[in-house]
């Protein structure tokens, strides 16, 4: 019997069957997906109590105890988003949303133990395809223009968080801006002359996924009408160091050489 509690305690200590409470898995899922928390457990057994949690205030969302299950009052949270497995306990919330990403916590006590799961969920919001439009400044400088002349455009984004805004001539990046944390509009200067005739696209992207506007150089070099969707160049960065200076938000800001 002694025997039998010391090899208990083993592998408590060890983690085998105890509290492995500080592990965090990471899971990343698109506004709209429908996302599984797996328990990990193949068959529950009657008396085995299995609870999910939500958020900081870890509001209890779902159990199964003595094989029935309760919802509590997730449904102010989640409507009838969600799905517990009644075999194996695993927790689906489906047309997932930005206001549902945080941190799910799994406690499950049986007859080993009691142990904890922890799932960190992050929903990435789906993604505006961007708009190009020449620079306002632009506009308002340039009357005579030669085939070698410039033309500065800007693509934006609005309301985005985590994205990384990127200029690609062809398949090579040529100047790239990262946000973070911070709902948003980003914009992106790029100068061409209105004779080039390589393909240039502007992609906005998150972790999961991204958004790709081509540019029409003739299009959109020959058009000033449109109001700016952003502020001139000066302003963006001005915001952005505002931002990162407020410390709101972690500002990348990378521009690489463009070279014609
Ligand atoms: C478990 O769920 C399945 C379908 O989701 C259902 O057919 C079955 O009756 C349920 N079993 C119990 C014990 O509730
Ligand atoms: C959850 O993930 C986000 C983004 O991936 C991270 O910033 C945050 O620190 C993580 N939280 C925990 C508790 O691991
Ligand atoms: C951007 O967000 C603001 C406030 O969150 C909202 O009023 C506005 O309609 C949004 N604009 C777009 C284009 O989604
Ligand atoms: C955009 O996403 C597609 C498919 O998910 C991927 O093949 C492509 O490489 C991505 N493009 C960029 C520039 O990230
Ligand atoms: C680019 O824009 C011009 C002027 O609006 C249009 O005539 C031309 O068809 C466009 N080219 C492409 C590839 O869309």
């Amino acid at each position: 019997m002694i025997f039998f509690y010391f090899i208990k305690w083993v592998f408590c200590v060890s983690g085998v069957f105890g509290v492995d409470g500080d592990e965090v898995k990471s899971v990343s899922v698109m506004e709209g997906d429908s996302v599984t928390l797996h328990t990990d457990i193949t068959q529950i057994q009657r008396d085995d109590q299995i609870l999910w949690m939500f958020g900081t205030q870890e509001t209890r969302i779902a159990e199964i105890y003595k094989k029935s299950m309760d919802m509590f009052d997730s449904n102010e949270i989640f409507g009838d988003r969600l799905n517990l497995d009644n075999q194996t306990g695993s927790l689906t919330i489906t047309n997932i949303n930005i206001a549902n990403s945080g941190l799910y916590k799994l406690l499950i006590i049986n007859n080993r133990g009691t142990s904890y799961k922890r799932f960190n969920v992050t929903v990435y919001a789906l993604l505006p395809v961007p708009v190009i439009i020449r620079s306002s400044s632009d506009c308002s400088s340039s009357s005579e223009r030669s085939p070698s002349s410039k033309c500065v455009l800007l693509c934006s984004v609005l309301n985005v968080t985590d994205v990384s805004l990127s200029w690609y001539k062809g398949n090579s990046l040529l100047s790239s801006i990262s946000v973070s944390d911070l709902n948003i509009r980003l914009s992106l200067p790029l100068e061409v002359e209105y004779q080039d005739t390589n393909t240039y696209s502007c992609v906005v992207n998150n972790p999961l996924t991204n958004q790709t506007q081509h540019l029409n150089i003739t299009h959109v070099c020959q058009t000033c009408s449109g109001r700016t969707p952003c502020c001139s160049l000066t302003e963006t960065v001005s915001r952005l160091v505002i931002a990162a200076v407020v410390g709101v938000a972690a500002v990348t800001v990378v521009v690489y050489e463009l070279r014609s």
